[in-house]
């Protein structure tokens, strides 16, 4: 038998070594879900789900969430596209963008499925370092890259690119743009207003981290026409099923709801922040929901395992680029104190 598929890229991929989802005790802050629960408006919409909805096959087009989406953003409905996740937006536009003589282009570090839709598409990458400012590189401005996806703000590094900047960068590309806005919630600016200037820019969203919704599967993009059109050519003919649809819907209405959640984040990331650096942490302030540092007194690994052990699980990568450094989800109140805790008593800091 062979693969075409090089597996070797990343072997883990959404799995947490040692966790058990039954443990009461787990703590799992390493993939940056939200800790607090969706709008009730969920939960009240899918109660409502009838018998036609779970028998017939899901809207195709999204119908519902369209409408509310363009309300929500100003922008027409057919320029949103809908997917089992940001994850599926971003396959499918690799996937209509890229193959073996079009390569996509990223700054590093950054989210670690772009090089394996790459490997899987078997098309080329350039992968171009972010500087030590985090600016885009310049080097990204004139590449030849069918497709370029900048991350912003961007994981694992927490940090956010200027609007004014990634602007200049879709000006100059000859390719499509496609700024992943997956933590954009936590951020204070986005992207969104390029849609007007630019019909090469798609910027894609994830209802898993501001919204709570990670476990239903749901994200949208929104770009231009002609990137929309290109990318429904592509598609599973039902990607989103029924429930998801209709959650999402009532997620994106409740703005005061979404509001209170992504407020309390960040006010848990302020206080984390504070704890880490009492503690010597070295803790770049993070435009996410999630931080990434780097640990005093004892090393990332050793930090990372004495965690795990105690049933805490944060990420730590073990590459080059991200040497001696953790990335830790935001977690409630209740959580973050117990990491703080853990992290006193690993440290013998009395
Ligand atoms: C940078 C980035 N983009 C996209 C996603 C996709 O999120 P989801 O598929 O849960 O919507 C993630 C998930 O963690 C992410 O970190």
């Amino acid at each position: 038998m062979s693969f075409t598929f090089r597996d070797n890229i990343e072997k883990m991929r959404g799995y947490t070594p040692g966790f058990q989802p039954d443990d009461p005790a787990a703590i799992k802050i390493n993939t940056n879900e939200n800790p607090f629960p969706p709008s009730p408006r969920v939960f009240r919409a899918l109660a409502r789900l009838d018998d036609e909805a779970i028998r017939r096959y899901p809207p195709v087009h999204w119908d519902e969430f369209r409408r509310v989406a363009s309300d929500v953003h100003t922008v027409e409905p057919d320029q949103i596209i809908c997917g089992n996740g940001g994850d599926e937006l971003l396959t499918m536009l690799v996937r209509c963008c890229c193959d073996s003589n079009r390569p996509l282009a990223y700054p590093v570090p950054t989210y670690s499925l772009y090089p394996v839709l790459a490997a899987i598409q078997n098309c080329p990458t350039i992968e171009v370092p972010w500087p030590d400012d985090f600016h885009i590189p310049a080097e990204l401005h004139d590449n030849k890259a069918a497709l370029t996806i900048l991350c912003n703000p961007n994981a694992p590094t927490g940090t956010f690119v200027p609007v004014s900047e990634v602007a200049d960068l879709a000006r100059q590309i000859e390719g499509v743009l496609a700024v992943d806005e997956a933590y954009v919630d936590f951020a204070e600016d986005n992207c969104l207003s390029l849609l007007r200037e630019f019909d090469n820019v798609i910027i894609l969203r994830s209802m898993s981290k501001g919204y709570s919704l990670a476990g239903l599967r749901f994200g949208y993009g929104i770009g231009s026409a002609r990137i929309i059109e290109a990318m429904l050519k592509v598609k599973d003919s039902y990607n989103v099923n029924a429930a998801t649809q209709t959650a999402a819907a009532a997620a994106l209405t409740d703005r005061d709801y979404f509001n209170k959640n992504v407020h309390r984040i960040k006010k848990q990331r302020d206080r984390l922040t504070h704890g880490l650096r009492k503690l010597g942490f070295d803790v770049p302030d993070s435009h996410t929901n999630f931080l990434l540092c780097r640990p005093a007194g004892l090393s990332a690994q050793k930090i990372y395992e004495e965690l795990t052990q105690r049933h805490i699980y944060i990420r730590y990568f073990n590459t080059e680029v991200l040497q001696n450094k953790l990335r830790i989800t935001v977690g409630s109140a209740v959580q973050n104190d117990a990491l703080l805790t853990a992290l006193r008593e690993i440290l013998s800091v009395k």
